[in-house]
């Protein structure tokens, strides 16, 4: 059955703009949060980037009232696929959305690799964000594993057709893909120029076959995996780089910023 969701076109206009995105993970309470924000909003005034934070649950209310001023938006890291139900400990898009969540971060290797999150359980996410209003944000990427058994294009393929089939070509428009290989995360090597534009290149042509090549055109693809200050731009210099999504770096107003402004 094909799904079809009738919203908005919001895509375009973030597409033109580059895209930062940090993702706190299990760090900052929404008081440090807040300090946080205090610190960079006043310095991202005027800009023409879109910036992106996926905070801690209990951060998302207070800091997108924070936010809302400003040219940040504030985000969940993960959710439950269903709409709700007896699934102690989970969140549900709608509770998110409530809080102030404006997208939601999809299956990012921490949440595979510990979580078990599969791609056929991300198909059933994506599509709940996207009914529920949430701009989903899909992340995927190769193991060193994976790479070096020269699987990287067999393995982007399969988690971009798996997580993304049914959706129709109007619901592309909300949609993010951050390629971010595991062994780049946290672990202070980012991949090469080369690299960037060879996957992206893959990650591009199989959104192209999903969606038709309009369609997948409207779709960002943002690189992710030891981001700093000093490789952002020639990250953000790739073919088919829209904007990089940052860990352990967000983490420091300073740094954060200089990345924002370097990408
Ligand atoms: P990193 O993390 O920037 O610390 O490598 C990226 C991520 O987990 O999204």
């Amino acid at each position: 059955m094909r799904i079809v969701y009738l919203r908005p076109f919001q895509g375009l206009k973030a597409y033109m703009e580059k895209i930062i995105i940090g993702n706190w993970k299990m760090y900052k309470t929404s008081r440090e949060g807040s300090d946080f924000l205090e610190k960079i909003a006043p310095r991202l005034k005027n800009l023409e980037k879109k910036v992106y934070l996926a905070v801690p649950f209990t951060a998302i209310e207070p800091l997108s009232k924070e936010a809302m001023d400003t040219s940040i938006s504030i985000g969940a890291q993960n959710m439950n696929d269903a709409k709700e139900g007896a699934f102690t400990g989970e969140i549900a898009a709608l509770m998110l959305k409530e809080a102030g969540a404006l997208f939601v971060l999809l299956g990012h290797s921490e949440r595979r690799q510990y979580f078990n999150e599969t791609d056929q359980a991300l198909q059933k996410k994506v599509q709940r964000a996207l009914k529920s209003d949430l701009q989903p944000i899909l992340c995927v990427g190769e193991s060193l594993e994976e790479r070096d058994g020269s699987r990287t294009e067999e393995v982007l393929k399969r988690q971009i057709e798996t997580a993304l089939e049914g959706l129709s070509k109007e619901a592309v428009g909300a949609l993010i893909l951050a390629y971010e290989p595991v062994w780049a995360i946290g672990t202070g090597k980012a991949a090469t120029s080369e690299m960037i534009e060879k996957a992206h290149l893959i990650c591009r042509e199989t959104l192209e076959g999903l969606f038709g090549k309009a369609s997948a055109k409207k779709i960002p693809i943002l690189y992710g995996g030891s981001v700093k200050a000093q490789n952002t731009r020639e990250i953000t210099s790739c073919k088919n780089v829209d904007g990089v999504l940052v860990g352990g770096a967000s983490l420091d107003p300073d740094t954060f910023t200089e990345i924002i402004l370097e990408a």
